[in-house]
């Protein structure tokens, strides 16, 4: 990871752990990782109706608490939804927009992203934005002009300012889940791209501001290579956050002692 920007390690736990469980992984990961949050920003993303035992864990430790949903309306009659103001003080600094899941599950578009990512930021949230090709699109060769798409869709009416508070995850829908993990070379370029184009479209400042994590099958045994590249600042992790033995490996990956 480059000493530009600071590595972001997030622990996404889906629909996993009840508030019991969730606060029992905190405490089990908190205990091995507080000590890299000196080199590194981890942050765990629990299920909403953990938020506040995690909260409770966490209160005396460096690790930061996401969410990984909002709805764009700040309240209303949205049954089931979860505001931007709601999830920002239950405690959380970040929030996972865009996920492949909830694309592909959950109808999200482009335009759904785009808005609940200026929600978030208006809020005074820290988005993680994911972006990412089915393996159908990577074989067709359009793996850049759907994440260039997806990216520039999201930020579209974003200001630059504001984008320093945005950080992206380039998933690779094939490798989520899968055990299929990205190449560090098929994700070095792909993340290469991303930030190209913010250097184009926006400027050098956010060009090199902006932090681009890897999602997809990351595990102890390949992290410290991905994170290794040039333009990988970190990894969105599924799977492997649910155990804290290795997430604190993945956390820990390439930091030299
Ligand atoms: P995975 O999930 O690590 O289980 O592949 C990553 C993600 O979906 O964020």
């Amino acid at each position: 990871m480059k000493a530009v920007r600071r590595g972001l390690i997030v622990a996404n736990w889906k629909m996993h752990k009840t508030a019991q469980e969730a606060a029992d992984l905190a405490r089990a990961v908190s205990a091995l990782v507080a000590d890299s949050c000196t080199f590194r920003d981890v942050v765990l993303c629990p299920p909403f109706t953990s938020l506040h035992s995690v909260k409770e864990v966490l209160s005396d430790s460096p690790i930061a608490l996401g969410a990984q949903n909002l709805h764009w309306e700040s309240e209303g009659a949205f049954t089931g939804e979860v505001s931007a103001a709601m999830i920002l003080t239950s405690g959380c600094r970040y929030v996972i927009l865009g996920h492949s899941e909830r694309r592909q599950f959950f109808g999200e578009t482009d335009e759904v992203v785009r808005r609940k990512l200026a929600a978030a930021l208006k809020a005074g949230l820290e988005p993680i934005v994911c972006v990412g090709e089915t393996l159908q699109q990577r074989e067709a060769g359009n793996t850049n002009s759907v994440v260039l798409g997806q990216l520039e869709s999201a930020l579209d009416g974003i200001p630059s300012d504001d984008i320093s508070r945005v950080s992206l995850a380039y998933e690779p829908v094939w490798a989520i889940g899968t055990g299929r993990t990205a190449t560090a070379e098929q994700a070095e370029e792909v993340h290469a791209v991303l930030r190209k184009w913010l250097r184009y479209e926006r400027d050098e400042e956010v060009a090199e501001a902006t932090r681009i994590q890897y999602g997809g099958s990351v595990k102890p045994d390949n992290a410290a290579e991905l994170f290794a590249q040039e333009n990988v600042d970190g990894g969105l992790i599924g799977g492997a956050s649910l155990d804290a033995d290795s997430f604190a490996a993945i956390v820990n990956a390439g930091i030299d002692p």
